[in-house]
């Protein structure tokens, strides 16, 4: 329990959160880095709470203890026996994994005696990605996507000297089981390029941050950079001198970090440089990375995200949806094995609601992670109270073969034919005071990082126990309060911008805020085709794009009949008259209508319950989400209007309950 600047807030780690553990007799046996930072922790708590750290097992009551025979590496053993609880854990990240479990649990693991459970995560890759930048750049700041602040890492073009936060950042995340950090942004800059090289000492540095918490370090980097970097003539990935580079490369890396976890890449992907450049593929890309990587023990993220941004919005025979299948299914079997193909759960572009991309069913030989975004890019961008847990629970619990067949988290977490890929997700984190812009948002983090471990976990319960821990002290009404604005507010918002699934509908660049047509006619694929008479994308094999035809059944069957088609992604399958009637017996037209005013109105009902908490919460905290719920009503009343009167201009078809309408 070491302790957070005191402008910082402390998130799901305040003092007050360690008060069970911090009253006991606790004795920490093992050796090692990760052990040390467990001792420490369970030494500043002791420290706190009037307990203390005893040298004799037979005196304590709280026991943690390295022991070789328990089997997986991040496993640990807890029970309750003879008023001693016990951590028994395979090694030193699986003893802090022990550890933060007994802090969850609080008095109910240090209570009755309790059987003896094994923890272990599903999931062996469990990592956030940074978009972060080593400069700022003038129109999307620091941290591309980012919503709270500048850069934790960088300042003035380099690694920043005072790794305070870093350190705090590294001790959060470790202590819900990420394992896994890439520290910069997937758009690759010449700065950023030159953390390979130039800025390693910086590199060294943040590894040694992140460490003392079991967390490897990840670089996104150019595959231009044999040239940009190197002063190559090309990069093409079947050249031996490129080949030789990134070998080079790479062994510096390692010498100077020598637990570096690898690389990410985006390549020929919205502008990055990549393999198709020489005429070769994606696995030829891929592969030239890998086997730099091999004599390591790294592993190379390579991004699916991979699709034509400069579409003309007239050629009807192009889908956005389809682009990553396209590309990458051809290509199973043919990635090294320390490669993992890291796809974004729908075939679009984080939106609120999608499907989950036919790339995580198409490709059986190639190991998946699959790529959730914490930072709430389309979904309010940290400004609207915007909680995820069950969007990605969803996700991560959908069988692509149908009832009886594999999760997506089954697939990301391996197969005899395909080892783990894992769960990766974009950060949320910046130098705000408060981690995430919205204080609220931390929830997203901690539920993201639970659901990592354990994607069979229900959310609700993950959220409740964020609650417990970040409002230890708070009369119950906080928690009630809490629980009510978050739980829920995934449909609140989905219910007040784009309707059933058709995406977008935001502000072309920054994504915030509605604009209904401000994709339609650009080159980025993003449309929604509304006319007077209907509106939605015709993906189907009958009269569409045949995306609907990417799925396995029973799926591809389900979504390519408007009739079996779940409502809530009608319109990313289907183009409908605006008189259609959904499986809820209303219109589409009337659906926005209802939808729009219904979740509208519950933000202010979430403005008005958080209003009562004041004096029931730090005021700083407080303020902060008022103001946030405060534009977050503002912005759900101008995304009802927008789409209300959008609706009701292009179909002529009334509100049967008569609201106004612009
Ligand atoms: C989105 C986002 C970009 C980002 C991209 C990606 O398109 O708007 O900022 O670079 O996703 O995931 O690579």
């Amino acid at each position: 329990m070491t302790s957070t600047p005191a402008d910082v807030h402390p998130a799901w780690l305040p003092s007050a959160a360690w008060r069970a553990v911090g009253v006991r007799r606790v004795h920490v046996r093992g050796d090692g880095p990760l052990v040390a930072t467990a001792r420490d922790e369970v030494r500043a708590a002791t420290a706190a709470h009037g307990g203390t750290v005893v040298d004799d097992p037979a005196a304590a009551d709280l026991l943690l203890t390295v022991d070789p025979a328990v089997e997986g590496d991040e496993a640990f053993v807890v029970g309750r026996r003879d008023r001693v609880t016990s951590v028994r854990a395979a090694g030193g990240a699986a003893l802090l994994h022990g550890l933060h479990h007994v802090v969850r649990q609080g008095d109910d693991a240090l209570g009755s005696d309790r059987a003896d459970e094994r923890h272990a995560p599903v999931q062996p890759v469990r990592m956030l990605d940074h978009w972060d930048n080593m400069t700022v750049h003038p129109v999307m700041g620091q941290v591309e996507r980012g919503y709270a602040g500048g850069s934790i890492f960088y300042a003035d073009g380099r690694v920043r000297d005072d790794l305070t936060r870093v350190e705090q950042y590294a001790r959060l995340l470790g202590s819900v089981g990420i394992n896994a950090v890439g520290l910069n942004n997937v758009n690759v800059h010449v700065t950023e390029a030159r953390l390979l090289t130039d800025h390693l000492d910086g590199v060294v540095r943040l590894a040694g941050a992140f460490r003392p918490h079991g967390i490897r370090v990840y670089l996104s980097v150019s595959f231009a950079a044999p040239m940009t970097v190197g002063g190559l003539p090309a990069s093409d990935p079947l050249d031996p001198d490129v080949q030789a580079w990134w070998a080079d490369a790479v062994a510096r890396v390692y010498a100077a970090v020598p637990d570096f976890g690898g690389f990410v890449v985006k390549a020929d992907s919205e502008g990055q440089p990549g393999p198709f450049a020489y005429g070769r593929d994606h696995a030829d890309g891929a592969n030239l990375l890998a086997r730099a990587l091999k004599p390591f023990g790294g592993t190379v993220f390579w991004r699916a995200f991979v699709y034509d941004h400069h579409q003309d919005w007239r050629d009807r025979s192009t889908d956005r949806a389809r682009a990553a299948h396209d590309h990458f299914a051809p290509l199973d079997g043919r990635f090294d094995d320390n490669v993992v193909l890291q796809v974004k759960y729908g075939p679009m572009d984080f939106q609120t609601r999608e499907p989950v991309s036919p790339v995580i069913a198409a490709m059986a030989r190639t190991r998946l992670a699959v790529e959730l975004q914490v930072t709430q890019e389309y979904t309010g961008q940290q400004r609207h109270a915007v909680w995820l847990g069950p969007q990605w629970s969803e996700i991560l619990r959908f069988r692509l073969w149908g009832d009886t067949g594999p999760t997506v988290a089954d697939v990301a977490a391996g197969s005899a034919d395909a080892p783990a890929g894992g769960v990766v997700a974009v950060s949320n984190v910046g130098d705000d005071e408060f981690w995430t812009g919205h204080p609220l948002a931390q929830a997203n983090l901690y539920t993201f990082a639970r659901l990592a471990w354990d994607p069979s976990a229900d959310p609700v319960a993950l959220l409740d126990e964020w609650i417990g821990l970040t409002f230890p002290d708070a009369p119950p009404s906080v928690g009630d309060t809490v629980h009510g604005i978050l739980d829920g507010s995934w449909r609140t918002y989905e219910d007040y911008t784009a309707p059933l699934g058709v995406g977008f509908m935001v502000r072309p660049g920054h994504h915030y805020g509605p604009d209904v047509d401000g994709y339609e006619y650009t080159p980025w694929g993003t449309y929604h085709f509304a006319d007077r008479d209907g509106i939605g994308v015709d993906r189907t094999r009958a009269t569409g794009t045949g995306f609907t035809g990417q799925y396995p059944a029973p799926w591809r069957d389900v979504y390519e009949d408007v009739t079996t088609c779940p409502d809530d992604l009608l319109l990313f399958f289907h183009h409908v008259p605006w008189s259609h009637e959904l499986h809820s017996g209303v219109s589409v037209a009337q659906h926005v209508y209802d939808t729009h005013w219904a979740g509208a109105a519950r933000t202010e009902v979430n403005a008005a319950a958080w209003e009562r908490l004041a004096g029931q919460v730090p005021a700083d905290l407080h303020a902060r989400v008022t103001e946030r719920l405060a534009e977050q009503v503002r912005g759900a009343h101008e995304w009802r209007d927008q789409l209300c009167t959008y609706v009701y201009r292009h179909s002529g078809i009334p509100d049967a309950r008569g609201r106004r309408i612009y």
